[in-house]
């Protein structure tokens, strides 16, 4: 079947950093396992990057080099993109639009970009009925585009939980292994260059939306819509929480959700406790994981590196492969044009349990003004503890609710606030059966 006969599928790469040198690494190694799997042999001819001179440890002397990137689209020893430049506008989204356009196959590992232009660019896919493949920019390694896309295609999705964030995840596991604040974690994995030197998108939970948007988008043939998406990161999150949780029997994780409610799909990124025997409670360190529960398969979990050069490299490869190989379907499983807008219910309508802990002062009728502020909104409760006392005098009260909307849980603790014995802001996680 395979020979080197066949015509190879010739590859413009934008973006020669970790993850470009990951691929140009598996191409070569690979080559003939990938020619084997392709039916064609798959190669590189040519470049975009900023600096021509830096060592990469990979040898790209004998590719066209491109000093802008868009050029690699109209080059004609260019059958397919691959996109690892990043960012959701500027010369990435010019590329898609372009390579698309001129009817090539547009590979790209950019979360941001196809979170923010994925219904437009599918849509450009489709009408010039080429390839837009996207796996490497969710979970890095781990093959959930694919799984979604392909493997469960014949279910109806009700929920997606993913832990989708490396760096959070290893911030939140040494937070809690080590019981070091949120910002020490954070510079230590700065200074080791583990965390970006601007971590805002991994901590603010940006990087997360970005990946969640597009799992909503695949689950649930809804547009990825970055914009409306309610993202919280792990900033507020302190030490006490994570031992709280754990006393209660979970632990703290950042977490994408999607998940069918009625006819509207709640989309969110937030921090949660979860329970610690559910799957995701015990993925640790820089490790992504995904839950999906479809109505035939019931629960499927998957789990492997999220980011790296190997991994992410890895996906990107995959995706190259499947279109040597003749593969294709909409971008997003179902035409561009039918992906639905949903309704996107606030998130002060969700219904859940939630952590509540509370400093309040050690004085007689506290415990009576807690639970007339939480009756007062309908709030009623589940297990409550009271912990030895803060250096100031203080007293910790944690609570776990039964189910309450959102909105009351708010109000409660606004209400919390408000009072004499409350010494400081009152911190509030939601509970995830994730
Ligand atoms: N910065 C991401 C993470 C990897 O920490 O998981 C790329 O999406």
């Amino acid at each position: 079947m395979t020979n080197e006969k066949q015509s190879p599928v010739r590859l413009g790469i934008a973006g020669l950093g970790t993850v470009g040198v990951g691929v140009i690494r598996i191409v070569e190694q690979n080559a003939g396992l990938l020619a084997a799997r392709s039916g064609r042999p798959i190669r590189i001819t040519a470049v975009s990057a900023r600096d021509r001179s830096r060592d990469r440890g990979v040898d790209v002397s004998g590719l066209t080099w491109h000093d802008n990137a868009v050029d690699l689209a109209a080059d004609e020893t260019v059958d397919a993109v691959v996109e690892l430049m990043g960012g959701s506008d500027g010369p990435a989204y010019a590329l898609a639009k372009a390579s698309l356009s001129a009817g090539k196959p547009f590979i790209t590992a950019n979360k941001a970009l196809v979170a923010t232009h994925g219904k437009e660019l599918a849509e450009l896919a489709e009408v010039n009925n080429v390839a837009l493949r996207f796996e490497a920019a969710v979970a890095g390694g781990i093959p959930i585009i694919k799984s979604l896309s392909e493997g469960l295609s014949a279910n109806n999705i009700s929920e997606v939980h993913g832990i989708l964030n490396g760096t959070c995840n290893y911030i939140l596991t040494r937070m809690e292994r080590e019981k070091m604040a949120f910002d020490d974690v954070l510079n230590e994995a700065q200074k080791i260059g583990y965390a970006e030197a601007d971590p805002t998108f991994d901590i603010d939970g940006i990087d997360t939306a970005h990946k969640t948007a597009i799992l909503a988008a695949l689950a649930f043939g809804i547009v990825p819509d970055i914009e409306n998406l309610p993202t919280e990161g792990i900033r507020n999150i302190v030490p006490v929480d994570i031992e709280y949780a754990r006393e209660l029997g979970y632990r703290i994780k950042l977490l994408g959700i999607a998940k069918k409610a009625g006819d509207a799909v709640e989309v969110r990124v937030h921090p949660a406790m979860v329970p610690l025997s559910s799957p995701l409670a015990g993925v640790m360190d820089a490790t992504n994981a995904v839950t999906i529960t479809g109505d035939h398969v019931g629960p499927t979990g998957y789990e492997g590196a999220g980011a790296g050069q190997g991994p992410t490299a890895s996906a990107v490869v995959a995706d190259v492969v499947d279109i040597a190989r003749g593969v294709w379907y909409p971008p997003f499983g179902i035409p561009a044009e039918d992906l639905s807008v949903p309704e996107q219910p606030g998130a002060e309508s969700h219904v859940g349990t939630y952590y509540i802990r509370l400093k309040v002062a050690d004085v007689p009728g506290v415990m009576a003004d807690i639970t007339r502020t939480l009756a007062r909104e309908n709030v009623s409760i589940d297990s409550m503890l009271q912990r030895g006392h803060a250096e100031d005098g203080g007293v910790y009260i944690v609570l776990i609710t039964h189910e309450t909307t959102e909105e009351a849980a708010i109000a409660a603790l606004n209400h919390f606030n408000a009072l004499e014995c409350v010494l400081e802001s009152p911190a509030m996680l939601r509970i995830e059966a994730a």
